[in-house]
């Protein structure tokens, strides 16, 4: 390959036959030139190639880009012959938009080795950046001296400052402009390069990139500060020709590395926000929420019996762990429906969110998303189920049967279009519940506006409204249908071709006619977390019965009671595919709103990944019955 001088894409130090090559890409303001310490502390084998954004340096004559996109276009098409050669991109703040970008293109036709990214936020989310149009020169030169990407003496030359200010100025239009759906992927792992002392970034921040590649994600961290890597600094060199050249590259980041990076953070002492035993959660958001809504996300039904019988089921049930299997590295993943599931773990159909936190489901699917946990969807949202597609990663809908076909078929319909890929039928709640705790402070979150959403944005629903009828009137009459029987089933079938779920089968009976009327594909064991009918089977117990009815090769999942890694362990060694996780990410979204429901299921992952290293588990299929203490009591019941 021959590098002329007036491409965009140079060499700076041309290689014969590199080992690695490495595309780096400038951060806003900044020309090619920002590489230029670091490719010469690069190793001989490594080559570093640079792009030069236009309106800079040898493109001064031609116009900024408007557009990331344009960027990263031009990038791809260039950088396509150097694919002969593990090719990994670097791109630094703005920078990694564009390698970003870039990477998705350059996959159309080809592997691309790594993306690095430095001190940036992932694609899909606000980089809560200024409008440096609306500022004066004076205030961006502060920022710039803040962040200490210039050196003092440039800052006191105005042609410079001017230069700077014209480029920083058009680049960050294009960083403002720049939108990137939630579920955009590479298939390169990624790798995020964040300084200790960056003011703009946290790891809470970048840590959302994971959920932008199929292939793992890792952080480093860096000492310094936003520019740390464009320094000097011979270790960050060295990092990224280890991982260039696979040297003794770190293994793949796991879940179980969130407990790294708290000890990590501890150093500087850290501590983390909320805490991390996840059956604690509930009394931590107790203190938070409203007594109401206390009432209405703790509370169960009748005595409370079959909530802590649910709990119950967990704690008699004991691991036998087996030793020296070589399980350092865990595969979490499942299959689900001819998908993989990149943990057995999916947020259970929680209604009405915005009783714990303001933006409610937006927060919950942000985060699922991040942590690639796919998210059910309840039809008693607060927030419409299209709202929460546009941010949500992998998504199933939960439908409550309403009395009205017509606005069943709607809300199907409409799930299918925003891109939900199973639909979960709730069967155990034809009716609510007797829930002392919501009757004694007379409250039900669905008269008080909260989870209409879906029926208020539902043009059949809103079709059959009265003429100046009351809309919760309306919805009381439509939300629900207490008459629905077996004979109703096959009806659904007639409205999706997505898999169906039947949520709330106890008898293995029923999950078994259901099967055999071919309208559902899988059933998901559950008594609602005791808020149904109090005085039920635990949900755990019957898990083992509900497989055996319905055979090894129908999906089958369980709630009621999950709370740590062990509990999920035990529930797949009883014979669950996956398990829904219910109350404690409303706890983690009542403390901290998005971040609180990411931080209990960074736990909830860790806590697995270590359980399953702890037990001897290299993988989900790993997890089988004798991981269980045979049982001390009576054998399960024998259902006929
Ligand atoms: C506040 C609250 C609201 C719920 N709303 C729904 C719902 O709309 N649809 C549904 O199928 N299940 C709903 N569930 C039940 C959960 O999906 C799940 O079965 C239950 O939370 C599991 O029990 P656990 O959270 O104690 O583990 C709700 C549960 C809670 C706590």
């Amino acid at each position: 390959m021959t590098l002329t001088d007036n491409t965009p894409v140079r060499a700076p130090r041309p290689r014969r036959h590199p080992a690695a090559r490495l595309a780096c890409f400038p951060h806003a303001g900044a020309s090619a030139d920002a590489f230029t310490a670091l490719a010469a502390a690069l190793p001989e084998d490594v080559e570093v190639l640079t792009f030069q954004y236009p309106g800079r340096r040898e493109r001064r004559s031609e116009p900024c880009a408007a557009d990331i996109a344009d960027l990263a276009g031009e990038a791809a098409r260039l950088l396509a012959p150097y694919t002969d050669r593990p090719l990994s991109l670097l791109g630094h703040s703005m920078g990694a938009l564009v390698a970003f970008e870039t990477t998705r293109l350059l996959e159309q036709r080809g592997a691309v080795a790594r993306l690095f990214v430095s001190a940036a936020r992932p694609p899909s989310e606000d980089w809560g950046e200024r409008d440096l149009d609306a500022l004066d020169d004076a205030d961006v030169v502060a920022e710039l001296r803040r962040l200490g990407g210039v050196p003092e003496a440039l800052l006191r030359e105005e042609d410079v400052v001017a230069e700077i200010l014209r480029l920083l100025r058009a680049d960050h239009r294009a960083l403002r402009r720049y939108r990137c759906p939630p579920d955009a992927l590479v298939a390169a792992p990624v790798t995020v390069l964040l300084a200790d002392a960056d003011p703009k970034n946290t790891l809470e921040q970048t840590g959302g990139w994971a959920r932008h590649t199929t292939h793992g994600f890792d952080t480093e961290l860096l000492v310094g500060g936003h520019f740390a890597l464009t320094g000097r600094d011979p270790d960050v060199a060295r990092l990224l020709a280890d991982r260039l050249l696979e040297r003794g590259s770190a293994p793949m980041a796991t879940p179980a590395d969130a407990v790294r990076e708290i000890y990590l953070a501890g150093i500087g002492g850290g501590t983390p926000a909320l805490t991390t035993d996840l059956t604690a959660l509930e009394e931590q958001a107790r203190a938070v929420m409203t007594p109401a809504a206390v009432g209405y996300v703790l509370g169960d039904a009748g005595t409370g019996e079959t909530g802590r019988l649910n709990r119950r089921a967990y704690a008699r049930r004991h691991l036998v762990p087996r030793m020296l299997r070589g399980a350092a590295q865990r595969d979490l993943s499942v299959s689900l429906f001819g998908r993989t599931l990149s943990s057995p773990v999916l947020l259970a159909p929680i209604a009405a969110q915005t009783v714990a936190h303001p933006e409610g489901e937006l927060a919950t699917a942000r985060a699922a998303a991040e942590a690639g946990v796919p998210l059910v969807l309840s039809t008693g949202s607060s927030h419409s189920l299209e709202d929460v597609a546009a941010v949500a990663g992998p998504r199933w809908f939960q439908l409550y049967w309403p009395s009205d076909r017509a606005v069943a078929a709607s809300l199907v319909r409409r799930a299918e279009q925003s891109g939900y890929t199973a639909i979960v039928l709730t069967v155990d709640a034809p009716t609510f519940g007797y829930r002392p705790t919501d009757l004694d402070s007379g409250y039900l979150p669905f008269l008080h506006g909260h989870g209409i959403a879906n029926f208020t944005s539902d043009p059949v629903f809103l079709a059959g409204l009265p003429d100046g009828g009351s809309v919760l009137q309306h919805w009381a009459r439509v939300f629900a249908n207490p008459a629905l029987d077996w004979d109703d089933l096959p009806w659904l079938r007639t409205v999706t071709s997505l898999p169906i779920l039947l949520k709330g089968v106890l008898h293995p009976a029923d999950a078994r006619r259901a099967l055999d009327l071919e309208a559902v594909d899988g059933v998901i064991v559950s008594n609602h977390g005791g808020r149904q009918l109090d005085g039920t089977v635990a949900a755990l117990d019957v898990l083992p019965a509900v497989r055996a009815a319905v055979g090894n090769d129908v999906p089958v999942l369980v709630d009621s009671g999950v709370r740590t890694g062990s509990d999920v362990l035990k529930a797949l060694a009883l014979g669950a595919d996956a398990v829904l996780y219910g109350r404690p990410y409303l706890y983690g979204l009542a403390l901290d709103g998005q971040a609180g429901v990411a931080h209990v299921l960074r736990c909830l992952l860790a806590d697995l990944d270590l359980a399953m290293a702890l037990a001897g588990c290299r993988s989900t299929a790993d997890v089988t019955p004798d991981l269980l203490m045979p049982e001390a009591h009576p054998a399960p019941y024998d259902f006929g």
